[in-house]
């Protein structure tokens, strides 16, 4: 049995949770969300920095996780070293899935659908030119999608209009014409893939890193074989909690932890079942 502590701005990380839940490895999973300071593309860089590390680190002493997974890429690209020199366990990080999307695409245009900090940060440009030299690059950064995949965790109607809205970008031009591959660089992204689907104007390959990064956790843990679960979820802004109930339940959480959303991110009382 591998304790790990999968961690995002909101629901986003599940899409990596849910990976990780795919495998036959033996993983106890505690969720924590930064849902009062959710999205963290909208957020200073450094903001982040001086934020996360921190947050993951005073939950990270309670819960003793073996391993961490950041299953946020604004987080990721800008915050993963400073965690990994917080905590003394094995931190694995999201990347956006640029290598896989170039080595799969055929036009030679592929995009890359991230959040605003995501899509124009240094890690980005750094893929690209490792592995995406040969290809033309649509970059389009929105918060629009996290939105909405926030909405859809909570039961409610994804807007199909605002999708198709935010993701027009790719297929404009002489360029988005030929694109044949986007890369999901938000976690929250592939837990709208039937609405990306729908909203597209012609068929194209989604890809994400959630597969990726659970193999990545159970190679960097030494996951032992067995059945996976989900234990606690931990939520800086635990008012959100109710609306969020059926998705967390569906996937076996069954503790719920309100974790203070200001330095030193103390956790209340948690309790063995939904607060009233
Ligand atoms: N799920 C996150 C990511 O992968 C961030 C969404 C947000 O909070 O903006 O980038």
């Amino acid at each position: 049995m591998t304790r790990a502590l999968v961690f995002d701005s909101g629901v986003g990380g599940l899409s990596v949770l849910d990976a990780m839940l795919d495998t036959d490895r033996d993983w106890r999973i505690d969720y924590l969300a930064d849902t009062a300071w959710l999205p963290y593309g909208e957020k200073a860089d450094a903001d982040l920095v001086a934020r996360v590390p921190a947050l993951i680190e005073a939950v990270a002493a309670e819960w003793a996780p073996e391993v961490v997974v950041i299953a946020c890429n604004t987080a990721s690209t800008i915050a993963l070293d400073a965690v990994r020199a917080r905590l003394p366990v094995p931190v694995v990080g999201v990347v956006p899935p640029i290598k896989p999307a170039a080595a799969a695409s055929v036009s030679g245009v592929i995009g890359v659908l991230a959040t605003p900090a995501t899509v124009q940060r240094p890690y980005t440009d750094d893929l690209i030119a490792r592995f995406a030299a040969g290809c033309t690059v649509i970059r389009v950064g929105t918060t629009v999608l996290v939105a909405q995949a926030e909405a859809k965790a909570r039961g409610q109607a994804v807007d199909l209009a605002a999708v198709r809205a935010a993701i027009a970008p790719l297929f404009e031009g002489e360029a988005g014409a030929r694109l044949d591959v986007v890369a999901l660089a938000c976690t929250h992204f592939p837990l709208l893939r039937d609405e990306l689907i729908a909203a597209a104007p012609r068929a194209v390959t989604w890809l994400d890193s959630g597969a990726a990064v659970a193999r990545r956790a159970a190679d960097v843990a030494h996951a032992p074989e067995g059945a996976p679960r989900v234990r606690r979820i931990g939520l800086t802004a635990p008012g959100g909690f109710r609306e969020l109930a059926p998705a967390l339940s569906a996937r076996g959480f069954d503790a719920f932890a309100a974790v203070r959303d200001r330095p030193p991110f103390d956790l209340d009382v948690w309790r063995s079942q939904s607060p009233a």
